[in-house]
């Protein structure tokens, strides 16, 4: 199948389900001031992408339920594209993406109204993009206005986002192969900034995060990725317990240990991957046995990943290996706490652990899909929570199914406290490797960098 293709079928996937008088309306990504006259990189919205692989700003996707597509996209402007580059236009855009029609996106408003004619429901992505409601209410109002003329006005208003969010959680074959090449990138970048960690350190350099940063970059460009799929975390010492720290100019000291959580956007696509190495090559006792500790919660959750588990599962096997290791190191008091199925029950890890194992990883590096099983939304229960005595409803969490892909992510952050022992104060690690599900297990994308402690000092000694 070619690329194009491939974004027709799943146009046709979706037209099928939008009911014989259904019709989508799907915008691409707004283009972002930065500052004055310079705009942010742009970046396709994601949805759109996904059924036409267009990335020219300024473009719309009409699908009617009886299969019909059409683009409306910037016009042809041969002074503008001397600026600001070529542009596929109109004319040419029908059968070069396989679609049924396409006009300048300067003619949207006249042609939207007529399109929207005689349907009965107009689904668009909600909440996502600013000022869509606005402009659908805008056509729809234009179509009102020719009601006296035998117009007949969607009567209905529904959320696409509930369509293609299902569609976009079972990543196809390509899609697979495009995130196992975005992984193999960013591995290597991991590799790289480790060993420059190292490298300069032994050289009597002054290091600083962004060097390692920098390093990533490189790699990324290098290898085709059009940038990194989030802001790279670049984190020396204390700063790996700030969940969302960015690289900045911290130092990246002898005996530090440096948090790594960065990953290249190939072709749409996301990876996501952790590693937490000691910046001068070699783990200190304590953070060897914290590491190793994380290492084997992440090994837990991998092996509760597979087709059949509930997505909660790995974050409920990583949780009992990080809590009986929290009792175990010293971490959490016995005393204070109790047994493990007390520190659990009473979320007492959560002081150390206190975020999710995993999410869904695809075109956005938290990517759509609802968390939930369909087909059971309706077996609730009720629970207080230990800590913060809130009401929560639990819902059957969704069933893994082959070609899902999520990150599994366990970590420790030990922030300093009274009882906490100072030999972990400021010590944080996360390890996170990029999984697909698969019938028997899943296939951990992403270890193409090393992930036990013994291979990354070997590394880093090379
Ligand atoms: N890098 C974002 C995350 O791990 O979720
Ligand atoms: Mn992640
Ligand atoms: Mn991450």
């Amino acid at each position: 199948m070619t690329r194009n293709s491939i974004y027709a079928q799943r146009r046709a996937t979706l037209a099928a389900q939008l009911g014989p008088g259904g019709i989508a309306i799907i915008p691409t990504a707004l283009e972002q001031q930065r500052n004055r006259d310079s705009d942010f990189l742009f970046r396709h919205d994601s949805y759109f992408y996904y059924l036409t692989g267009f990335t020219e700003p300024k473009a719309w996707l009409a699908i009617t339920g009886d299969g019909k597509s059409t683009l409306f996209c910037q016009p042809k402007d041969l002074e503008r594209e001397i600026w600001d580059g070529i542009r596929l236009g109109p004319d040419v855009a029908p059968a070069t993406l396989q679609l049924d029609a396409a006009y300048s996106v300067a003619d949207i408003d006249a042609h939207l109204p007529k399109l929207l004619d005689n349907r009965s429901v107009v689904w668009y992505p909600f909440a996502i993009h600013k000022g869509l409601e606005t402009r659908v209410d805008g056509w729809l109002n234009a179509l009102r206005a020719r009601v006296r003329f035998g117009a007949m006005v969607p009567e209905q208003q529904r959320d696409l986002c509930v369509l293609l969010d299902e569609m976009r959680l079972i990543k196809d074959t390509s899609e697979q192969d495009t995130m196992r090449r975005a992984a193999q990138i960013s591995a290597k970048a991991h590799i790289r900034a480790m060993q420059l960690s190292a490298r300069m350190l032994r050289d009597g350099k002054d290091v600083r995060e962004f060097h390692l940063d920098a390093e990533l970059l490189h790699e990324f460009r290098l290898q085709g990725s059009q940038y990194p799929a989030y802001g790279s975390i670049v984190a020396a010492g204390a700063n790996a317990c700030v969940l969302h720290y960015r690289a900045d100019v911290a130092p990246v000291r002898s005996g530090d240990l440096v948090l790594i959580d960065a990953g290249c956007e190939l072709d749409g696509y996301a990876s996501d991957i952790t590693r937490t190495f000691p910046a001068n090559g070699k783990y200190t006792g304590p953070q060897r046995a914290l590491y190793d500790l994380v290492l084997a919660s992440q090994e837990a959750a991998a092996a509760a990943t597979h087709a059949g588990a509930r997505f909660t599962d790995p974050h409920e096997a990583s949780v009992k290996v990080l809590a009986q290791g929290m009792l175990d190191t010293g971490l959490l008091d016995k005393n204070k706490v109790g047994s493990l199925d007390d520190v659990i029950e009473k979320r007492a890890y959560f002081q150390f652990y206190m975020h999710r194992t995993g999410h869904w990883l695809g075109m956005d590096v938290h990517d759509c899909g609802g968390y939930l099983e369909p087909s059971e939304l309706g077996k609730t229960s009720e629970r207080k929570d230990a800590l913060t005595g809130e009401t929560i409803i639990n819902r059957p969490a969704r069933i893994l199914k082959p070609g899902m892909v999520l990150t599994i992510e366990p970590g420790i952050y030990v922030r300093p406290a009274p009882g906490v022992p100072e030999k972990f104060h400021n010590i944080g690690i996360r390890i996170e490797d990029d999984a697909i599900v698969t019938t028997k297990g899943c296939e951990l994308i992403s270890r193409g960098v090393p992930v036990k402690a013994d291979e990354i000092e070997a590394l880093m000694r090379g």
